[in-house]
């Protein structure tokens, strides 16, 4: 495990761009470019996006804005991500090197597959809600080392920072408070969890409402002042340990102890003149953004009709989605063939599909080599970027709402319930109903598969573009429809966001479409085949890219607002 003992510093020059910013960040919007135009940041959360600019204001780069708005979205947005949950970052460094870093939870060392049998019977509740939900955590890991390795300020500043947020509280927006209220009964089964979340009559906070946690910023302090290793083997896992002990779970103060932090080589593969640098497995986001870009190059998209677009979209998500279900998993414990993101692959499967009606996807298919040559050993999306070439894409998540709904007395953290996203039975689906197989069953040590698609683009080497989603296997499909709308539709980031978007995932055979998708496209992908099922509007993607100027361009979901009014 990574610790962070550097004191914070701030040098000349980053002195200089806080009197050039200082005066000048300003807080309350999703998505902002600081005014010197050096730094640029999309989250979902003002406060976050706020607390990025702070970083920015304060002589920080990217690597800094992304990690205060992670810690912060951990306070004001903690039914979505935290540090009790893990993330995937690609971060293209400002020395022009990718790198993928895996703060994903790991099952612990007593896991087995039969942990969800009781009598003999599969009780998909138990890797939901509850102590046999939890992974390891991976999230405080994962930046600590991402500000070790290219941050300005410390660790421990943007910890204490977010500190001061968790003690002072905040007011509940809209969002949070639809939340709580969906998930009052499940928050009520746990008492550190309730009283937090739920007034003294059980009741959930309602919008408006000052969110102080005490609990939550005295765990900050503690890593800010003992760094990483307070949580991983100090106070805070032991404290988790005695909980899981006396409640059922499996996790030890050991299993903290072993986490393991990984760096990966992304997902390179080039899609129209751009480099696009995926998360490899144990996310399945790189591969199958990759795969399915690689099927699509193979077509004029701007030449075909709208219908005709989507039809081949979701044709193309089938496909994926059915290789997913069977090859994907922790690349430690499962074969994943490389061969699922080449050319050839993508030529065979693209002999496979017409523009005139759906195709039957039954199975998985089989890439060239698949024994031989394998890919090495409710969540929120941030993006940021600054003028020296720190690119950074984040995906951070506990799972679904609220994780496990377990917090444990005394340290303020929602722990995640990651270990949903293994095949818990293979064959059964998940929270997402997503099915899998071999590759991702449970086992000790093992990281769950994931469908998190942070991703950079570089053009001639340089980064251009960096964005990623929210909304489980959807993040996938919404990374692939806004690359398209973007690059081969030449929309601007936003209208390329705006677009109405459609979901497949194999199973189930349907196509889901957002309410804004128009009747005669739909009724021309049902006379193609497709059944179809309406979602109201779903997901939430972040981006950064540049105009024809060079200045960055930062927008954040659009649907946000929206979606965030209270009625
Ligand atoms: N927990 C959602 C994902 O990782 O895909």
């Amino acid at each position: 495990m990574v610790t962070s003992t550097r004191a914070a510093f701030l040098s000349f020059t980053a002195l200089m761009v806080l009197c050039l910013t200082a005066t000048l960040a300003r807080g309350g919007e999703y998505a902002e470019v600081t005014d010197n135009g050096y730094g640029a940041v999309a989250t979902v959360q003002p406060r976050a996006t706020e607390a990025a600019m702070n970083a920015y204001a304060a002589g920080g780069n990217a690597v800094d804005a992304a990690v205060a708005a992670a810690l912060t979205l951990g306070v004001v947005d903690g039914h979505n991500s935290g540090i009790g949950g893990g993330l995937f970052a690609v971060v293209h460094w400002s020395d022009g090197r990718v790198e993928a870093i895996d703060g994903r939870e790991m099952a612990p060392a007593a896991a087995h597959r039969d942990m969800y049998v009781r009598e003999g019977e599969y009780r998909p509740e138990l890797s939901k809600r509850g102590p046999l939900a939890v992974g390891i955590p991976g999230s405080v890991a994962a930046l600590d080392y991402m500000m070790e390795k290219g941050g300005k300020a410390s660790l421990a500043r943007h910890l204490n920072a977010a500190a001061d947020l968790a003690e002072n509280g905040f007011a509940i927006d809209g969002i949070f408070a639809r939340r709580l209220k969906r998930h009052t009964e499940d928050l009520s089964a746990y008492p550190g969890t309730a009283a937090i979340f739920l007034d003294a009559q059980g009741q959930p906070w309602p919008v408006g409402h000052r969110l102080k946690q005490p609990d939550l910023a005295k765990t900050y302090r503690a890593i800010a002042e003992k760094g990483g290793s307070y949580f991983y083997g100090g106070g805070f896992a032991q404290t988790v340990g005695q909980w899981m002990e006396h409640n059922g779970g499996l996790i030890t103060r050991e299993d903290f102890a072993d986490y393991e932090l990984i760096r990966r080589r992304p997902v390179v593969s080039e899609y129209r003149g751009y480099s696009v640098y995926g998360f490899p497995p144990p996310s399945s986001g790189g591969v199958h953004v990759a795969q399915m870009l690689n099927i699509l190059e193979g077509y004029d998209l701007s030449a075909l009709s709208e219908a005709n677009r989507y039809h081949l979209l979701a044709e193309v998500m089938k496909l994926a989605f059915a290789d997913r279900a069977y090859w994907l998993g922790d690349p430690a414990f499962a074969k994943v063939p490389k061969g699922l993101i080449s050319e050839a692959y993508a030529q065979t499967l693209r002999a496979r599909l017409s523009l005139e009606k759906t195709t039957t996807v039954p199975d998985y298919s089989t890439p060239p080599k698949a024994q031989e040559e394998l890919f090495g050993k409710h969540t929120t999306h941030i993006a940021t970027a600054d003028k020296d070439g720190n690119w950074v894409a984040i995906t951070s998540t506990v799972n679904t709402n609220f994780g496990s709904k377990v917090v444990v007395p005394g340290t303020g953290v929602v722990l995640n319930n990651q270990m949903d996203d293994f095949s818990a039975q293979p064959g059964e689906p998940n929270a997402y109903g997503l099915i899998g197989a071999e590759a991702n069953s449970i086992a000790p040590g093992k990281r769950p598969l994931s469908s998190m698609s942070p991703t950079v683009l570089t053009r001639e080497g340089k980064p251009v573009l960096t964005l990623g989603a929210a909304g489980g296997p959807t993040i996938i499909t919404q990374v692939l429809q806004t690359l398209i709308n973007h690059i081969d539709l030449g929309m601007g980031l936003e209208d390329a966001m705006r677009m109405a978007r459609v979901h497949h995932q194999w199973r189930p055979n349907e196509l889901f479409v957002e309410k804004t998708l128009v009747d005669p496209i739909r009724e021309a992908l049902k006379e193609k085949g497709h059944s179809l099922r309406q979602l109201g509007d779903y997901g939430s993607t972040q981006a950064i890219g540049l105009d024809e100027q060079g200045h960055f361009v930062s927008v954040a979901e659009p649907r946000l607002e929206e979606r965030n009014r209270v009625e």
